[in-house]
C-alpha cells in the first residue's frame, strides 16, 4: 500500500514532475519507422507533451512541438520538405533541431538578419530495429541502448502498438508479476476457450533479482524444477518501462497521466535452412483493444494483460491495495523508482543511463531463448514444442494482426498458411 502522495510520485509524468523528469532521462520508443512511409507526419503525445513526428525528404527524423512557433497552428497538418516541416497556415519552415529556417512573407517583404527567438521545441529521434526512439531529457542525450535482439539477423520482426486508456505505471507493474501468468493467461484463458477447473500448474516459488537494466524474475511451477530456465535464467522487467521475454519486448510509454502507448517489438527466427533472410521493412500495426460491443478484447495474451491494466482504473489507487508475497517484485520496483527519483532530485544521473557508445552497442540481457533465436531450429522441430507450433499457426500476442503481415510472416518462415 502507498500513500496518495507516493502514488502521485510514481504516476505523474508531465514536464516538471519528478517521474516525468526521471523518464525523460531514457530514450522512449514512440513509433515504427514504417508508419511514416505512407504519411511522413504523425501527431504524437508523449509524457504530457503534444508533439509532431516527421521524416523529411532527406530521410531525417524530427520531433517538434505540435504547435507552430508563429501563431501555434497544428504542424501535423503541414507537409515535409527537403530539410524540415512546413506549417500550412503561413508557410514557416522548421527543421529537426527546431530552427525556424523560413518565414516566407517576412523573407520577402521584411527580411531580418536573424530568426532568433522563433525556434520550436525539438527532441532527438533515432531509428533502431525498425523502431523510432525519442529522447525528451536534458542534453547531451545518452546513448541509445541497442539490446542484443535488435542485432539478430535472419528473423521476421513486427511492431505492434496499442492505445491504453490508463496510467503507465500499472502496466509496468505487470512486467514483474509472474503469478498472473497462471491465472490471467492460463486459467482465465482456458475458461475463455470453454474449459473449466483451475488446472494450470501452480506457482510454487518466485524470486526477484535486481541488475543494472532492471529486474529478473524467476519462478518454479508444478512440473518444473530449479534446473528449468524459468528459474536459472528468468525474464526481465526492463528498466525503466519495458518488459523483455526472450523473443519480444514490450514498453509502456506514457502518453500522459491517464494514457499509455503500448509498443511491442517481436522477433521470430526463420527456420534453419532458410537463411539468409533479410527483412526489407519491419511492419507496424495497431491492435484494437475493444470489440464492437465496447467490451475489452480478451482473446490474445497482451489483450488479456490490458484488461487487467485498464481494470485498475485510469490511475490505480494504491492506497487501497493489499500486497502479499507474490508482489515482492512490485515493491522492489517501486522502491527503485523512489531511489532514482531521489538521485535525480540530488542532481545525480539515474541508473541504467548509458554514456559509452561501446557499452550501448549490443547489450545482452538474460534470455531463455538465445540459441533458438540466434541459431534457429529446422522447421520440423517447431512441431515438437507446443508454444512454437502455436506461434507458427497464429499470432497469439495481440488481437488483429493484418492479413498482409501474416502473409509476410508465412513467406519468411517458408510455411503453408491461410
Ligand atoms: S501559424 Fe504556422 S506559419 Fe503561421
Ligand atoms: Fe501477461
Amino acid at each position: 500500500m502507498l500513500t496518495a502522495a507516493r502514488n502521485e510520485m510514481l504516476t505523474r509524468v508531465g514536464p516538471g514532475t519528478p517521474m516525468g523528469e526521471l523518464l525523460r532521462r531514457y530514450w522512449q520508443p514512440i513509433a515504427g519507422a514504417s508508419e511514416l512511409e505512407a504519411n511522413p507526419i504523425k501527431a504524437v503525445r508523449l509524457l504530457g507533451e503534444d508533439l509532431v513526428l516527421y521524416k523529411d525528404l532527406r530521410g531525417c527524423y524530427g520531433l517538434i512541438d505540435r504547435h507552430c512557433p508563429h501563431r501555434r497552428a497544428d504542424m501535423s497538418y503541414g507537409w515535409v520538405e527537403e530539410n524540415g516541416i512546413r506549417c500550412s497556415y503561413h508557410g514557416w519552415l522548421v527543421n529537426e533541431a527546431g530552427r525556424c529556417l523560413e518565414q516566407p512573407y517576412e523573407d520577402t517583404a521584411n527580411p531580418k538578419p536573424s530568426k532568433a527567438g522563433c525556434d520550436a521545441k525539438a527532441y532527438p529521434v533515432k531509428e533502431c530495429a525498425g523502431l523510432l526512439f525519442a529522447y525528451l531529457g536534458p542534453l547531451p542525450a545518452p546513448e541509445l541502448p541497442v539490446w542484443e535482439p535488435f542485432t539478430w539477423p535472419n528473423g521476421f520482426r513486427e511492431i505492434v502498438l496499442a492505445d491504453i486508456p490508463c496510467n503507465w505505471f500499472q502496466c509496468q507493474e505487470n512486467s514483474i508479476d509472474p503469478v498472473h501468468f497462471e491465472w490471467m493467461h492460463d486459467n482465465w484463458g482456458s475458461r475463455l476457450r470453454g474449459g473449466g477447473a483451475n488446472a494450470a500448474p501452480k506457482h510454487l516459488k518466485v524470486k526477484f533479482e535486481e541488475f543494472e537494466h532492471g529486474f529478473i524474475y524467476k519462478r518454479v511451477r508444478e512440473g518444473q524444477s530449479e534446473q528449468d530456465r524459468y528459474w536459472t535464467v528468468g525474464r526481465v522487467a526492463l528498466w525503466p518501462n519495458g518488459f523483455y521475454l526472450g523473443s519480444h519486448f514490450e514498453w509502456r510509454v506514457p502518453v500522459d497521466d491517464e494514457n499509455t502507448l503500448s509498443v511491442a517489438w517481436f522477433f521470430m527466427r526463420v527456420p534453419k535452412g532458410r537463411e539468409p533472410y533479410v527483412q526489407e521493412r519491419v511492419p507496424t500495426w495497431v491492435s484494437p483493444i475493444k470489440d464492437d460491443s465496447g467490451r475489452w478484447i480478451s482473446s490474445h495474451v497482451i489483450n488479456q494483460d490490458i484488461v487487467a491494466w485498464v481494470g485498475q482504473g485510469r490511475i490505480a489507487d494504491r492506497t487501497k491495495e493489499n500486497l502479499r508475497s507474490s508482489d515482492i517484485g512490485v515493491t522492489m520496483m517501486r522502491n527503485r523508482f523512489f531511489k532514482e527519483l531521489e538521485a535525480i532530485a540530488a542532481g545525480k544521473e539515474p541508473g541504467g543511463v548509458i554514456r559509452s557508445a561501446n557499452a550501448a552497442a549490443c547489450i545482452e540481457l538474460p534470455n531463455m531463448a538465445r540459441e533458438f533465436n540466434t541459431e534457429g531450429i529446422p522447421l520440423a522441430e517447431y512441431d515438437k514444442d507446443p508454444i512454437m507450433r502455436q506461434r507458427l499457426k497464429e499470432f497469439r500476442h495481440h488481437y488483429g494482426q493484418p492479413a498482409v503481415v501474416r502473409r509476410a510472416f508465412i513467406e519468411a518462415m517458408g510455411i503453408a498458411g491461410p
